[in-house]
C-alpha cells in the first residue's frame, strides 16, 4: 500500500505535492518523491525516508512548474532507497504506483532484448519503459497499450514532458480518485490527499482511466471507451479518512484482512499442480527437500503465528519443528544440526530479540529465512532469503492483519515444502482452492461484528479471562488473550484446553469468562468435554463453533458461529471474533486501542 498524489493547474504544485504525500504517509512512510514538469523536460526528486526528510532535501528552487505527481511508498519489490522511491523516470516518462506488477520478470526480460537498461530492482519502473516504449504522442493511448501487457494490481499517475499539464490515472486492484477543481485538477490514492483542495471528487473502478489537466477530466475505460462517472461530495474529515471512515486503525486493519489475506497469496499459488511459488525462497530443489529441522523464532503475536506454523509444517509436511521466544533463544546454547531452517517471523522486521536470536542461530550455522513484512527492514536485510507477507502497514499497536497475513505465508510454505515431501497434488489443490474461499469467509465474520458487540457489553467490566484452545487453536487462544491483554488491560491467559484440568481449572467460578475455540476438527468431542468441565464449574462460556452446531451452543452463554473451512486453515477464521472481541471490549472500556499504554509497534530495545 503506498500513497499517490498528482496535481495539474496554474499554481506552483511542489507545495502542495508535499503536503498532499503527508496526508498520505499512513499508507507507507519508507521513501518518497515528486515529479514536475519544466518547459526543458521533467524534474525529478526521490530519497530514502518519512515525508519530513523529502521536504528538508527537496530543491524547492528547482522544482518550479504547475504540473506534478508524487509518492510516497510502502515497499514490496526493491529495499527502501532513492534509486527503489518513485516517481520512476524513464527518459519523458515519469510514472507512480500502487500496487504489485506480477509479470514484470519476463517484461522486464523483452524490453532488456530491445536494449532497455533498468536502474532500480522494483517492479514500477518496468512500466514507465513499457509506457515510453508504446509511446507515439498520446500518452494515454500509450499507457492502455502498455496496461493490457501487464498482470497485477495498479494504481498510478503518469506524466510525459512532451504533454505539458497533462496527468493520466489508471486503476485495477488498488484504489484511484480524481479530485474535481475550478482551473486546477487532481489525482490522488485516497481523499486524504486533496480534500484541502476540492471535495468535489469520482471514484475510478478497475479497469478504468483518466486523463486530468487543469481545466478537464475525462474518464475511459483500458479500451479508450467513455465512462460516464459520477462527482461525489465529500463529507468526512482528515482524520476519519486517514481510519478510512473507522474510529481506529485497529478495526481498519481488522476489516482489511479479506484483502490482505489475499494480497499474501496473490500470486504464489499453482492452482493447477497443488503446489506454491515463493520468489523470495532462494533454497534450492534439494535444499527444500533436504531440511531436517526448522527452528522459528519470534515474539508476541508473531511467536502465535509460528506455534500455528509448527502445526501445519509437522502435521502436512512432516517437518520436526521447535518455536522459540527468541529472547530467550538467543541466550541459550542451542544446538544447530545440518539442514537446519531458521524462520525468522516478525511484522515490523525490527525487534531487537527477534534480530538477535536470528544472528545467533546465523552464527551456529542455520540457514535463516525471514517472513516480515517490511521490506527492507534489518530482518529482511539480514536473513538469507524470505517471504514478505504484503500486509500493507500496521499502525494499530495490536498486530492484527499482520497475524493473519503470517499465518497464510506459513500455510503457503507448509504446501510448498510438503509437495516436496509427502503431500499429494489432489490435497495441494483442495488446501489451495479452499484457501482462496478464506477472504470471502473472514468477511462474513467480520459482518458479525455486532452480535460479538453484544457480547463485549455483557463481560467488559471483567477482570479475568481464560482461552482454551486444542491443536492449531491452542496458539488461537493465546493470541486471542493477548489481544485483551495489550488493549484493554483485563487479566487474560491462553491455554491447552486439556491442561485446564492440571491447574487453572482452579480459577473458574461464575465471574470467570472463558472464550473456548471449538471449531469442528480433529479435537471436537474432546473440547465438548472440556466446555463440559468448565459449565460444571459455572464459568461462563462464551463458544466459537462452526456454524449449525447446536451441541456445544446449548452449553454455552454466548455463541460466536464460524464458517466451516478445512482443519488447516481453522486458525484464519477463529482468529476473527477474538479479535473483534478484544477491540469491543477495550473500546466500551474507553481505551486507545491503537496507542495502548506501556507499548511500542517495534520492540527495538532489549
Ligand atoms: C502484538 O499485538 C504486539 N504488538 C507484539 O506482541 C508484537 O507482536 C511483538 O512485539 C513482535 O513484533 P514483530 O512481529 O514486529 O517482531
Amino acid at each position: 500500500m503506498c500513497g499517490i498524489v498528482g496535481i495539474t493547474g496554474s499554481r506552483e504544485v511542489a507545495p502542495m505535492l508535499i503536503e498532499g504525500l503527508r496526508r498520505l504517509e499512513y499508507r507507507g512512510y519508507d521513501s518518497a518523491g515528486i515529479a514536475i514538469q519544466q518547459p526543458g523536460g521533467l524534474r525529478v526528486h526521490k530519497r530514502q525516508g518519512k515525508i519530513k526528510d523529502l521536504e528538508v532535501d527537496l530543491p524547492w528552487e528547482e522544482m518550479q512548474g504547475i504540473c506534478g505527481i508524487a509518492h510516497t511508498r510502502w515497499a514490496t519489490h526493491g529495499e527502501p532507497n532513492r534509486v527503489n522511491a518513485h516517481p520512476h523516470q524513464f527518459g519523458p516518462v515519469a510514472l507512480a504506483h500502487n500496487g504489485i506488477i506480477e509479470n514484470f520478470s519476463s517484461l522486464k526480460i523483452q524490453l532488456e532484448k530491445k536494449g532497455h537498461e533498468f536502474l532500480s530492482e522494483t517492479d514500477t519502473e518496468v512500466l514507465a519503459h513499457l509506457i515510453e516504449d508504446q509511446y507515439d504522442g498520446v500518452l494515454e493511448a500509450a499507457v492502455q497499450r502498455a496496461l493490457k501487457l501487464v498482470e497485477g494490481t495498479y494504481g498510478i499517475a503518469v506524466i510525459h514532458e512532451a504533454e505539458p499539464g497533462k496527468i493520466v490515472g489508471a486503476r485495477r486492484g488498488s484504489p484511484l480518485v480524481v479530485g474535481v477543481g475550478k482551473g486546477a485538477n487532481y489525482l490522488a490514492s485516497d481523499v486524504a490527499a486533496i480534500l484541502g483542495h476540492t471535495r468535489q471528487v469520482i471514484y475510478l473502478d478497475d479497469w478504468e482511466m483518466v486523463v486530468i489537466t487543469p481545466d478537464d477530466v475525462v474518464t475511459t475505460n483500458i479500451n479508450n471507451e467513455a465512462v460516464a462517472k459520477e462527482v461525489e461530495e465529500i463529507t468526512w474529515d482528515l482524520d476519519q479518512i486517514q481510519k478510512g471512515g473507522y474510529p481506529y486503525y485497529m478495526i481498519k486493519e481488522i476489516n482489511e484482512q479479506p484483502m490482505t489475506i489475499h494480497d499474501a497469496f496473490r500470486g504464489r499459488i499453482l492452482p493447477d499442480s497443488g503446489d506454491v511459488k515463493l520468489g523470495g525462497l532462494q533454497l534450492t530443489d534439494w535444499e527444500l527437500r533436504n531440511i531436517r529441522r526448522i527452528i522459528i523464532l519470534a515474539c508476541g503475536t508473531s511467536w502465535h503465528a509460528g506455534l500455528v506454523g509448527e502445526y501445519l509444517l509437522e502435521e502436512y509436511a512432516q517437518i520436526p519443528v521447535e518455536v522459540e521466544y527468541a529472547s530467550e533463544f538467543r541466550y541459550r546454547s542451542p544446538i544447530i544440526d545440518p539442514g537446519t531452517i531458521c524462520l525468522t517471523i516478525s511484522q515490523s522486521g525490527e525487534t531487537i530479540d527477534t534480530l538477535e536470536a536470528m544472528r545467533e542461530a546465523k552464527r551456529r550455522g542455520a540457514k535463516t529465512i525471514g517472513i516480515t513484512n517490511v521490506v527492507g527492514s534489518t530482518i529482511a536485510r539480514e536473513s538469507e532469503c524470505g517471504v514478505y507477507i504484503h500486509a500493507g502497514p500496521e499502525i494499530g499497536v495490536a498486530s492484527t492483519k499482520a497475524f493473519t497475513s503470517q499465518v497464510t505465508i506459513l500455510t503457503l510454505l507448509t504446501i510448498l515444502l510438503g509437495r516436496r515431501n509427502n503431500l499429494s497434488a489432489e490435497f495441494g489443490m483442495r488446501v489451495l482452492q479452499e484457501l482462496q474461499r478464506i477472504p470471502g469467509k473472514i468477511q462474513k465474520m467480520l459482518d458479525m461484528s455486532d452480535d460479538i458487540l453484544r457480547i463485549a457489553e455483557v463481560y467488559k467490566d471483567h477482570s479475568n479471562f481464560l482461552y482454551l484452545g486444542r491443536g492449531p487453536n491452542f496458539p488461537i487462544a493465546l493470541e486471542g488473550a493477548l489481544k485483551l491483554k495489550e488493549i484493554s488491560y483485563i487479566h487474560a491467559e491462553g491455554y491447552p484446553a486439556a491442561e485446564m484440568k492440571h491447574g487453572p481449572i482452579a480459577l473458574i467460578d461464575p465471574n470467570m469468562p472463558v472464550v473456548v475455540l471449538c471449531s469442528r476438527d480433529g479435537s471436537y468431542e474432546k473440547i465438548k468435554g472440556n466446555v463440559q468441565e468448565v459449565r460444571a464449574r459455572k464459568g461462563k462460556i462464551i463458544s466459537v463453533v462452526t456454524e449449525g452446531d447446536e451441541e456445544i451452543a446449548a452449553l454455552s452463554d454466548h455463541v460466536i458461529s464460524i464458517p466451516e473451512t478445512l482443519d488447516m486453515l481453522t486458525p484464519l477464521v477463529t482468529v476473527i471474533p477474538l479479535q473483534l472481541l478484544a477491540y469491543h471490549i477495550a473500546v466500551l472500556r474507553g481505551e486507545d486501542v491503537d496507542q495502548p499504554r506501556n507499548l511500542a509497534k517495534a520492540v527495538t530495545v532489549e
